[in-house]
């Protein structure tokens, strides 16, 4: 995933202007700078387009067929009828991620519906500009779980998978300071493998933590501000954020994936929706015996 085209609909070359309210007071000039400068450290190039004719948008996808690995796009009113821009996204077969400034769910009935949606990846809706960076992410994070899928049977048993794993989702996101897998053995959460500077928890009772809490709701669970959350077992002083993604192994919790960021509410639902998906590619073949502990 080294290009990234990034496509405005209908109406979106007038932000700044048109009810700021909704839209944010940011000129798309201004929105498309804030992208590029949000995700520069990624290295991604990012191609920008907007029109507000749909054959005009249509054209520019069948172009990016060869020229993109993937598609961030905000269809505004195409969103709720147009079956050729559908069709369009579909036919390209692009990974696309649909993005929307506002929250389409929370206003007009007719602006619930999307004829996209089914032919994305994942919408994103309601963070305004960083819907588009949540957008770029989500196609990255796609990326990271489809190499792993695709490495996954060459490599050597599940320790060795749940390694890998840490390594690529550790080296693809700067944002996260600290990424390991806690594994299930009884009723103790136990460190197996992790990136970033040492924990004292290497060994965490089920309901203790954000990590034992992930595993008795049986849920993901993101913490924004770990210092507002008294279930928080610190790790690192620098820790502001953290997210626990259960792995599942035939219907059964036998581990989790666990990160920390410096940063502060680093974590929303895109992250989650990559995240489920590689802790559900863990999840395959897993097997207890091939597991090596380092201590
Ligand atoms: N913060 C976790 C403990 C693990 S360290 O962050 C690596 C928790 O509250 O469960």
């Amino acid at each position: 995933m080294n290009r990234i085209l990034i496509i405005h609909g209908p109406n979106l070359n007038l932000l700044g202007s048109r009810e700021p309210e909704i839209y944010g007071c940011d000129t798309l000039d201004e929105v498309n700078t804030y992208i590029r400068n949000t995700t520069a450290e990624y290295g991604v190039d990012l191609d920008f387009f907007q029109s507000n004719h749909e054959g005009a948008v249509i054209d520019r996808l069948h172009a990016a067929r060869t020229e993109v690995n993937g598609v961030v796009i905000n269809p505004a009113a195409f969103t709720h009828y147009s079956l050729a821009l559908r069709d369009a996204i579909a036919a390209v077969g692009l990974p696309t991620v649909e993005v929307h400034l506002s929250d389409i769910h929370q206003r007009e009935d007719f602006r619930r519906v999307s004829v996209i949606e089914p032919v994305c990846l994942l919408q994103i809706a309601g963070h305004r500009k960083d819907s588009y960076v949540y957008g770029v992410e989500a196609l990255l994070g796609h990326a990271v779980v489809e190499q792993f899928a695709g490495e996954a049977a060459s490599l050597a048993g599940t320790d060795a998978r749940l390694r890998r794993a840490v390594q690529l989702l550790h080296e693809r996101f700067p944002k996260f300071d600290w990424t390991g897998i806690y594994l299930l053995e009884g009723e103790e959460l136990r460190l197996h493998n992790f990136i970033g500077a040492p924990s004292p928890h290497t060994r965490i009772p089920v309901g203790q933590g954000i990590c034992g809490a992930a595993v008795a709701e049986e849920a993901t669970i993101i913490v924004p501000d770990v210092n507002a959350d008294p279930r928080y077992l610190a790790c690192s002083v620098e820790t502001r954020s953290e997210i626990v993604v259960p792995i599942y192994s035939e219907d059964r919790i036998v581990g989790e994936i666990d990160i920390d960021s410096h940063r502060p509410d680093a974590f929303h639902e895109h992250d989650r929706w990559y995240l489920e998906r590689m802790a559900d590619q863990l999840g395959r073949h897993f097997n207890f015996e091939e597991i090596v502990w380092d201590d």
